[in-house]
């Protein structure tokens, strides 16, 4: 069978584009791509030398099983990131190999967490903060209420209804850029300018960070950083592309309805104006209403910007079949095993969709596997 040119791949830019905006994407996807080194801030303490080293499948921009690690201490109900100790993230290398961190003897919680895909991010960072909210039960409805994660975005420094991230932590595409060039990479910037130490050793620290921060410059040609350019990119990528649905699929639509799993995976949501016209008053079917839910014992045990321990943001399902494994540390192979994570507010969801006919089940699953 031969593709039709017109049907848009993972990976693929918003339809519609400007030429200046098509140069945008594509200048962003090669500092996406493109490999730091020492001499150009890398580290001292990292956990992945380029974007692309995590967000890879099935295209630059995609998911991949990589997972970082995240710890604290859980003291009489209270959460401590430890950041005097480099939590809560730990960065796993180094540019010299003795000063790698270690998760410090202090922590009591350690999670993994697994790289998600990017693509349609500009879609869901142009969802209006008024629609989320919206999204917010009253009261609960089958033990499913809800929380809109509000955090202070430190691009605008305003209050602002954070999307991004497991646990909803950011609110934009550029902060999150930033955060991940720092906390990631190890390149500081304009946004965080401040060098991780070494589970918090600042005497390491000033012995092998030689370059000036902000690490991250601007490239006189385009008048752009580097977290510029690539929250560009990741703005301007399409959404994962959906599959016609099969008979199965489609009966698999009602099913989904059946057990309410719309309830939080909320199927549409639109975007405000936009001055990019791809981006403006556009349906995003993203399959999440973006809030955080308190997922019982499958929460990652991390409180982190609004989100309590136990509190996840609705994972989006479009794109699904290409981001096995599934859950926040990869520990479901398969969707089923997914759906059969889902506790605290997912439990009655979950519970019924246990108790479904296989045909039935195998109709869902087909379903989400299209999205
Ligand atoms: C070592 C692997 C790794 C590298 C390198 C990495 N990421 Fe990520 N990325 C992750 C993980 C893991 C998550 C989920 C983080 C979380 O929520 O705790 C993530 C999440 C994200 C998100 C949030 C997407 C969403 O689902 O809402 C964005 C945006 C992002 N990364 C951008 C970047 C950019 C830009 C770079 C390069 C500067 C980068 N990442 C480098 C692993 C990585
Ligand atoms: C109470 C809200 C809620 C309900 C109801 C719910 N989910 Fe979820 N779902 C979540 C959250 C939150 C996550 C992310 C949890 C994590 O990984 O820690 C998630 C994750 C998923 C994932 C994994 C996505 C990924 O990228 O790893 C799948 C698949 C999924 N849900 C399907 C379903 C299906 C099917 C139903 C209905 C049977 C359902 N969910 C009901 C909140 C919910």
């Amino acid at each position: 069978m031969t593709r039709n040119p017109l049907q848009p791949r993972f990976g693929d830019p918003l339809p519609g584009l400007s030429q200046a905006l098509m140069k945008a994407w594509t200048d962003g996807r090669d500092d996406f791509e493109s490999p730091e080194d020492v001499a150009s801030g890398l580290g001292p303490i990292f956990n992945g030398v380029s974007c692309v080293a995590c967000h890879n499948g099935p295209a630059t921009g995609g998911s991949s099983p990589t997972t970082v690690t995240r710890f604290g201490a859980l003291i009489n109900g209270i959460f401590d990131p430890l950041i005097g100790l480099g939590g809560s993230l730990r960065q796993a290398f180094a540019i010299r190999p003795d000063v790698v961190e270690v998760v410090p003897p202090q922590a009591n919680v350690v999670a993994q967490r697994q790289s998600t895909p990017l693509f349609g991010l500009g879609l869901m960072e142009a969802i209006p903060d008024a629609t989320i909210l919206a999204n917010v039960k009253i009261a609960p409805v089958n033990g499913v209420l809800g929380r809109a994660a509000i955090i202070t975005d430190v691009v605008s420094g305003t209050q602002r209804v954070g999307r991004f991230g497991w646990k909803a932590q950011q609110a934009t595409v550029l902060a999150f850029a930033a955060d991940a060039y720092l906390n990631e990479i190890g390149i500081t910037n304009r946004f965080f300018p401040t060098e991780n130490a070494p589970n918090g050793n600042t005497a390491l620290l000033a012995q092998l960070d030689t370059v000036a921060d902000p690490e991250d410059t601007v490239d006189p040609a385009t008048g752009k950083t580097d977290v510029d350019k690539v929250a560009d990119f990741m703005t301007l990528e399409g959404p994962p592309p959906p599959l016609p649905l099969s008979p199965s699929a489609a009966l698999g639509r009602n099913v989904f309805n059946q057990v309410n799993c719309q309830q939080c995976h909320t199927p549409v949501m639109f975007t405000g104006p936009n001055a990019i016209p791809a981006l403006s008053s556009k349906p995003v079917n993203l399959w999440s209403d973006l809030l955080l839910h308190d997922m019982g014992s499958l929460g990652d045990g991390i409180a982190q910007g609004a989100a309590g321990t136990h509190e996840m943001r609705t994972a989006p399902l479009w794109g699904l079949r290409a981001s096995a494994p599934y859950l926040h540390d990869g520990r479901a192979a398969t969707v089923d095993a997914a759906i059969r994570g889902h506790d605290g507010e997912g439990k009655s969801s979950r519970d019924h969709y246990v108790t479904l006919p296989p045909a039935q089940q195998q109709q869902l699953i087909d379903f989400l596997l299209s999205l």
